[in-house]
């Protein structure tokens, strides 16, 4: 199994471009199960996540091919409506192959997610929509089952007890798009991969107002074509890369991004006192100094601040000599990173879903083990700045999310080697 070796600390310095959005490109590739006709998907991010996608598509006849981060689909002609439990195991987002399934054919069978490192992760939001929908659904031998004659449009509701759910906003919107009549979601989730999959439904033929805001209205069609679109970047490598700069970058610029997507980082980089740039599609900064400006940070749905980038923060404050308090208000168990954090040299105390950071500057190179996506990006922050060796095992998390972290930051200047 492959490690990260990380000799510390670094300096950053160059300009990256930021990939396309991994969270946009899972449900946009399962759209595709919808078009009668090839599509053409730009900056589509090479790592294992959309692998996995495009082995599912195969399962449902649709052949989807990945070269020079364009993905191009066949003709679907073939209907195959099952997304086995060793795809969907390994990849939580296969859930949102239920709706275009659904839709399309009149049945999905779809292996049940369970739960993740990060929490209890239910899907009874989307089976919620479904139903509203009218597809009857039954659960046996850990699958999802649905199956109806032809959905029709109606109200729903999709607000939940953790705030709106993304991918089950963008299973009933694909759901919707071709069912009979007006489909209203009041309680939608606003995130930019929700208005980036609404983009490409409408380039297909789809009739969909208001994606973005919470309330999204789709008049259902009879048939969506084949389309072309380039996915957006990626907010979370870019976050990612931001806090990194303000770790340990001079003259860093991260391209190829969408600032106004990150509003809330920038939010809480502004109550740490961190200096940057910020232009239309690019953002510069350097490391500023240690940051004395106390800043909690609560995580909430787009556009609070993103639980995706939570991890990469606490490393963050980890380093400053600052005390600071974390709100988890999404996955109140996500933190997994923090004990490893803890066996560098942090002092992390966590009381159910609020995490005490007391940081201090120095932080020691360990062994350690990524435990989920973003705790190993939180983890390589922390080498970057650690004295001495990080090594970080069980790395495959990281290939399932970032497009080459390795060789981008490796261009920067950090020594930091990947190895069998
Ligand atoms: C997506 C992202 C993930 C991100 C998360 C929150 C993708 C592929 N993944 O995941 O990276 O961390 O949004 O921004 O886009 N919930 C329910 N019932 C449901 C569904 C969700 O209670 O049926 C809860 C979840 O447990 C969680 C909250 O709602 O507490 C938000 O989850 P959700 O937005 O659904 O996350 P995902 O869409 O799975």
């Amino acid at each position: 199994m492959d490690k990260i070796i990380i000799e510390g600390p670094n300096i950053l310095s160059g300009q990256i471009n930021i990939s396309g959005a991994k969270n946009s490109a899972l449900p946009i590739l399962a759209s595709t199960i919808l078009a009668n006709g090839t599509c053409q998907l730009k900056q589509v991010p090479k790592v294992q996540d959309i692998s996995t996608m495009i082995a599912m598509l195969a399962h449902m006849g649709v052949n989807a091919k990945l070269e020079n981060n364009i993905v191009t689909t066949n003709e679907n002609n073939q209907k195959g409506t099952t997304a086995p439990y060793e795809i969907v195991r390994k990849m939580r987002g296969s859930v949102c192959a239920l709706g275009p399934l659904l839709t399309r054919y009149g049945e999905a069978h779809i292996s049940l997610p369970g739960g993740c490192v990060i929490g209890t992760r239910p899907i009874d939001l989307h089976l919620k929509g479904l139903k509203a929908l009218g597809a009857s659904i039954q659960i046996e031998h850990g699958y999802v089952h649905a199956s109806c004659k032809k959905l029709k449009g109606c109200r729903i509701f999709l607000g939940g007890n953790f705030g709106s759910s993304v991918l089950a906003t963008d299973n009933i919107m694909m759901a919707a798009t071709l069912a009979e009549g007006t489909t209203i979601i009041s309680g939608a989730a606003c995130e930019p991969e929700v208005v980036d999959l609404a983009n490409f439904l409408i380039k297909m033929g789809a009739k969909i107002t208001g994606a973005g805001s919470h309330n999204i209205t789709i008049e259902g069609v009879s048939k969506l074509t084949g389309a072309t679109h380039t996915i957006i970047p990626d907010r979370i490598e870019a976050g990612t890369f931001l806090i990194a700069g303000a770790m340990c970058g001079q003259n860093l610029t991260i391209n190829n991004m969408i600032p106004e997507h990150l509003d809330a980082l920038f939010d809480a980089f502004d109550r740490l006192g961190i200096k940057y740039k910020r232009h239309q599609s690019k953002v510069e900064l350097s490391y500023s100094g240690d940051y004395t400006s106390a800043c909690d940070i609560t995580t909430l749905p787009y556009p609070g601040f993103a639980t995706d980038l939570q991890a990469q923060i606490m490393t963050l404050l980890a380093v400053q000599p600052i005390t600071s308090v974390i709100t988890e208000k999404i996955f109140p168990d996500r933190f997994m990173h923090a004990a490893e954090l803890d066996r560098m040299g942090a002092k992390i105390n966590i009381d159910g879903g609020t995490a005490i950071i007391t940081g201090q500057s120095n932080l020691s190179g360990a062994e350690v083990m990524a435990s989920d996506l973003r705790a190993s990006a939180a983890l390589i922050l922390a080498g970057l700045v650690a004295k001495g060796t990080t090594t970080i095992n069980r790395v495959y998390h990281l290939d399932r999310g970032y497009e080459n972290m390795v060789g981008k930051l490796a261009s920067l200047g950090a020594k930091i080697t990947r190895k069998s």
